[in-house]
């Protein structure tokens, strides 16, 4: 099988936050930018809310904590009923991708007819009127960037996907010194996310050269960072390099998209509860050595900027990831996870059923494939 060279073939669009302020300390750049609105709606949780003085905004400021991580609808539609009864004309998302899925939500509906689930797919906001800023404190999500929110449904524990470009973010925030406080583990599993936005769009079957650029970018931050972002958190230079990684990981979503990563890890998150990057940073080693045979070139580029030698066929792609993965802390057996071996030819179903993301794999993924390597994860 050969790698695509080149192509421009299938066009995309790519959106960004219309202003991005970026460095050390660029938290306190907000307040200015907002002096123009009167009303703040913060979404935040516990560890994140002792930033919002750090902004200091001068109107009126309503800060919303008790948000849950990986939040379902009810605990959405607490937010909307708060954010209803203070009418706010700015929204601010201080927080993780939990957080700031949160927020996209609130300033498309706070105000609207709709609900949640007359928005879940593509395109069905009907618009925005109030002024939305984004304020990432982990990276790993890169959802500043982007046009996604995640929403878990309470009946079946699946993610149910927003997208619209009326949630793109006006402006968004990138201080590293507000993800020093994020624990080893988290920043290692969400780490580990961001690198996989960045890897599966570059493996991509829809993988595009402006966005292999970007992906590129991020693996290399990862590659130089991540492993000092979890030794030393408050490594001030590494915990830079990992949230413009995310950032670039985030720009990947928008017009590629994840692929059979995301599809594996997605039942780990429903059935065993898994943190979204704990489920992907498990996943990650399997499915990038599954896909080396079909995109050998790229799976090169990746382990060189990882820092890895390893032979170019599956096992020895998979031994090298799976021990990179491994040293950053993750546990990587999903028997200790809670996983039996009964449960995984549900696990397979579910994870083959999302077709959105595994017909984007370079290398067809089938069931018994998926199962196999749930069988190898176990
Ligand atoms: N919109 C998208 O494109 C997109 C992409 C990937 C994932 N997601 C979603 O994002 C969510 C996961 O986001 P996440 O991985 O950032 O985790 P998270 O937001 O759930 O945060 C993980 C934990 O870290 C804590 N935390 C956050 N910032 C901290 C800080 N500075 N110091 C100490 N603790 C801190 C949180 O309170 C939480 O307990 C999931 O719901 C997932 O589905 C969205
Ligand atoms: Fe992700």
């Amino acid at each position: 099988m050969s790698e695509p060279v080149l192509s421009m073939a299938r066009p995309i669009t790519l959106l960004q936050p219309a202003r991005l302020e970026i460095g050390a300390g660029a938290v306190t750049r907000l307040a200015e930018w907002a002096a123009a609105y009167q009303r703040a709606f913060v979404v935040a949780m516990a560890p994140t809310v002792g930033f919002v003085d750090r902004i200091g905004l001068t109107g009126a400021v309503e800060t919303f904590i008790d948000l849950p991580p990986e939040p379902d609808l009810p605990a959405v539609e607490a937010v909307l009923a708060a954010a209803r009864a203070f009418k706010p004309d700015l929204v601010i998302g201080l927080g993780g991708g939990s957080v700031m899925d949160v927020a996209k939500l609130v300033a498309v509906l706070w105000d609207s007819e709709q609900s949640v689930p007359d928005v879940v797919g593509v395109g069905k906001v009907q618009g925005r009127r109030t002024a939305l800023a984004q304020v990432p404190t982990t990276s790993g999500t890169g959802s500043e960037a982007g046009i996604r929110s995640l929403v878990t449904n309470p009946a079946t524990l699946a993610k149910m996907a927003v997208e619209s470009q009326f949630m793109l973010a006006d402006i968004a925030i990138l201080d590293p010194e507000l993800t020093y406080s994020v624990p080893a583990a988290v920043t290692a599993a969400t780490g580990v996310d961001a690198l996989a936005h960045c890897v599966e769009a570059f493996t991509n079957i829809k993988a595009h050269p402006l966005i292999d650029g970007y992906a590129t970018l991020g693996i290399e931050l990862v590659g130089r960072y991540l492993a000092r972002a979890v030794k030393d958190g408050t490594d001030t230079e590494a915990r830079a390099g990992m949230m413009l990684a995310s950032y670039y990981g985030g720009v990947c979503l928008g017009p590629v998209n994840t692929a059979g990563g995301h599809a594996l890890a997605y039942p780990l998150g429903t059935r065993l509860k898994l943190p979204h990057g704990l489920a992907n940073a498990i996943i990650f080693p399997h499915v990038l050595a599954f896909n080396a045979t079909a995109r050998p070139e790229k799976t090169a580029t990746i382990m060189a900027a990882l820092g890895l030698s390893a032979g170019a066929d599956e096992t020895s792609v998979r031994a090298a990831a799976h021990g990179y993965c491994r040293d950053l802390g993750v546990e990587m057996s999903l028997s200790r996870h809670g996983a039996k071996a009964e449960d995984l030819p549900l696990f397979a179903e579910e994870a083959f059923a999302i077709k959105r993301l595994i017909d984007n794999n370079p290398r067809p993924l089938e069931l018994a494939d998926i199962q196999a390597i749930f069988t190898s994860a176990l």
